[in-house]
């Protein structure tokens, strides 16, 4: 009986390495490569996720790969929001943002968003710094009027890579907020997904990851059973043409087709909520999600 028992647990322990093992090309493939993950705010949901996400992510630093997050804010935001007693409105999932808005954005996303994710990374023993679109001149923001006027909606004007460079090179992870400065000095708030986009093109990454808060893109958003594995560009520009992808899906698709025409090779959006999604994306033959191709 007791034999029986220690052999299984050997053949447990046995599978865990073949799962490891399994990994090695994947490793082999991607080491030293850039990946450019966008993280939250809708996918952050719990705090027990988040430390997992965290540690997937220095996980994936210490097996050779650069990982450069963007991260969003939303709920935490809209909670601050309505302690002020105002309103959260958004137009194609981009966010109306007064004066006002504009510095509880800026206060949320780059005093507590990103100083969490930056602790929590550096408690698993990775090395991150926060930044935000302001620092090093990395993004200039110009007026986005794309939706008319929201206020202080900024589209990237410029992303100077700079300072993303000096921080790899040294093994730290940066951990960007996408607020930026722009050339008439004033702050903008610029979608999360669109920064990210942005800089995974300017960096030449391999991979751009959304962990978002749905299992991918759905053809019709109420059957679950319609995730579409692989998306091309142009059915993508149909879709959102067609109200099929719709609100916060939209800069979403946007900014994987940019990230693509600017030479990143792959670009996926998977369910943040699932736990190690990102590494069954990346260590496993299980692609997950969706994949927006050329
Ligand atoms: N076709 C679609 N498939 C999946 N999600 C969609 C689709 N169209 C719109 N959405 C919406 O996009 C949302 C994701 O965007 P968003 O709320 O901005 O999340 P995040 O905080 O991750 O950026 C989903 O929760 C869903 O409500
Ligand atoms: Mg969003």
């Amino acid at each position: 009986m007791i034999a029986v028992v220690e052999e299984n647990k050997i053949m447990e322990a046995i599978e865990k390495a073949n799962i490891l093992v399994e990994a090695l090309p994947y490793i082999k493939n991607f080491r030293g490569k850039t990946f450019v993950i966008k993280y939250g705010g809708n996918a952050m949901v719990d705090d027990r996720l988040k430390h997992m996400v965290m540690e997937d992510i220095v996980l994936l630093k210490f097996v050779g790969i650069n990982p450069v997050i963007i991260h969003g804010g939303g709920p935490e935001i809209n909670d601050v929001l309505r302690k002020l007693g105002k309103k959260p409105q958004f137009v194609n999932g981009l966010r109306v943002t007064d004066r006002e808005t504009m510095e509880v954005v800026e206060m949320v996303l780059t005093g507590k968003v990103n100083k969490e994710i930056v602790s929590y990374i550096n408690r698993y023993g990775g090395k991150a710094i926060g930044l935000s679109g302001k620092d090093g001149g990395l993004v200039t923001a110009g007026k986005d009027l794309s939706n008319g006027d929201l206020g202080f909606v900024g589209y990237v004007k410029d992303v100077n890579t700079e300072v993303i460079q000096l921080l790899v090179r040294e093994d730290y992870i940066p951990v960007i907020a996408p607020v930026a400065i722009g050339e008439d000095g004033e702050t903008y708030n610029i979608n999360a997904d669109t920064v990210a986009g942005e800089i995974a093109g300017s960096l030449g990454a391999e991979k751009l990851i959304m962990l978002t808060d749905v299992e991918g893109i759905y053809k019709d958003y109420r059957d679950k059973g319609s995730l579409i594995s692989s998306l091309d560009i142009k059915t993508a520009l149909s879709y959102i043409e067609k109200g099929i992808i719709d609100g916060g899906m939209i800069p979403k698709v946007l900014c994987c087709i940019n990230a693509i025409e600017k030479g990143v090779k792959k670009t996926h959006i998977i369910d943040g909520r699932m736990p190690h999604s990102m590494l069954l994306e990346i260590f496993t033959h299980r692609g997950i999600g969706t994949m927006v191709v050329r």
